[in-house]
């Protein structure tokens, strides 16, 4: 699909959907005050697409931009629950009187008209894999959109780098510094469970960084044995503690994934999490190895974006403002080979970008003694 250049978009619309991330303010700065540059106007939605379906949008200028780039979250609000082709309208009263279920209504149509009420003639939507879903389906109802991608669990297909991933992991990082050394006093193992959903980028970038003895990855289900012979060998060569970093997706061998909340409000329900404290369990009943464990959850999603995320988050929603203004819609930036690129708004839809065995940072990390179940 392809519109006029800048001159001719007078007006674009700017939205942030999904779980948040560090960097989304710095991507809003990126392409309003560009927008604002090239003549545009600029509004912003509020709460991601359930904002756009309430009709809550604001004017946004540059004085909205003062001081956001290094703030955490998104000025905007965001919202992981709201799939416009599938929005939640009722619900019949629950058992005994009714059977609870939920009616659903497409209300895609109502979200185009609150944008051409206010002249919005395309979008720019920061968000992840369920956030560009619903982007491809505006854009094939003709409002052109570009997509910027987001996620601290850099699984995003189609770009091998997403903002918020490296602040979760100098975060996550910091905090299995801070476990090593009441784990050595203690002489404990200790635990770490991160984020990450179904990948295990956080887990093995964090756990390198960090000098972990023990990497947990949805993408290498582990077996207890080879965790509690690393323990029990670390016991016996003086080692004082042993640093296990799981990741909330990590699966033992015939296993299932630990579920800590199933929400059916999500159109993405299940909210994964428990895998720490029962990793500490197992171990301390196994090998008499006093354990304990941490849970960095949200922690990791929230405060001030790193140096580096910044910087990329400047540079992705400066490329999504050349895309517009080349016409260049429909599509979703990227980045490949290091390079900035861009791709096919459908592309990430209802895919993960996950780990591979094969990833040089796996072998690295098996190189300095590092363990990873299997
Ligand atoms: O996708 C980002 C993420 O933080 C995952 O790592 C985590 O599993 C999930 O979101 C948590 O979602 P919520 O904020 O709804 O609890």
């Amino acid at each position: 699909m392809s519109i006029a250049t800048c001159p001719l978009v007078k007006r674009i619309a700017v939205l942030t959907g999904g779980g948040d991330c560090p960097g989304l303010n710095a991507v809003i700065r990126a392409v309003v005050l560009d927008a604002l540059s090239c003549g545009m106007s600029v509004v912003g939605v509020e709460d991601g697409y359930l904002g756009l379906i309430e009709n809550r949008i604001r004017d946004l200028g540059e004085n909205d931009m003062v001081g956001i780039l290094a703030r955490g979250g998104t000025i905007l609000g965001s919202n992981n629950k709201s799939n416009p082709s599938k929005f939640p309208v009722g619900q019949n009263p629950p058992p005994p009187l009714g059977d609870g279920k939920i009616t659903y209504a497409d209300v895609t149509g109502k979200c185009l008209d609150h944008l051409r009420a206010r002249g919005v003639q395309a979008m720019v939507v920061i968000g992840g894999d369920g956030t560009m879903t619903s982007a491809a389906t505006f854009s094939r109802m003709g409002l052109p959109v570009v997509g910027v991608p987001k996620t601290i669990d850099n699984d995003i297909q189609g770009t091998e780098i997403t903002f918020g991933f490296q602040t979760a992991v100098d975060t996550a990082t910091e905090a299995m510094d801070r476990c090593r050394t009441t784990a050595d006093s203690h002489h404990r193992a200790m635990i770490v469970e991160v984020m990450g959903r179904n990948a295990g980028w956080i887990a093995l970038h964090a756990g390198v960084a960090s000098g972990a003895d023990v990497i947990l990855i949805p993408e290498i289900p582990f077996r207890m044995e080879p965790i509690y012979t690393k323990i029990i060998h670390r016991g016996k060569r003086g080692r004082k503690s042993t640093l296990v970093c799981v990741s909330e997706g990590a699966v033992p061998l015939g296993g299932a994934k630990i579920v800590a909340r199933v929400d059916p409000t999500s159109p993405d329900p299940i909210r994964l999490g428990g895998v720490g404290k029962w990793l500490a369990e197992q171990i301390e009943e196994a090998t008499g190895v006093e354990s304990r464990y941490a849970v960095l959850g949200h922690v990791q999603r929230g405060g001030t974006p790193s140096a580096s995320d910044r910087v990329l988050s400047t540079l992705l929603g400066n490329h999504a403002m050349k895309l517009l203004r080349e016409g260049k819609v429909g599509r979703m930036v990227a980045v490949q080979h290091g390079r900035l690129t861009d791709i096919d708004l459908d592309e990430p839809a209802g895919r993960q970008r996950l780990v591979t065995p094969g990833d040089p940072l796996i072998e690295a990390a098996r190189a300095v003694g590092t363990t990873f179940g299997d």
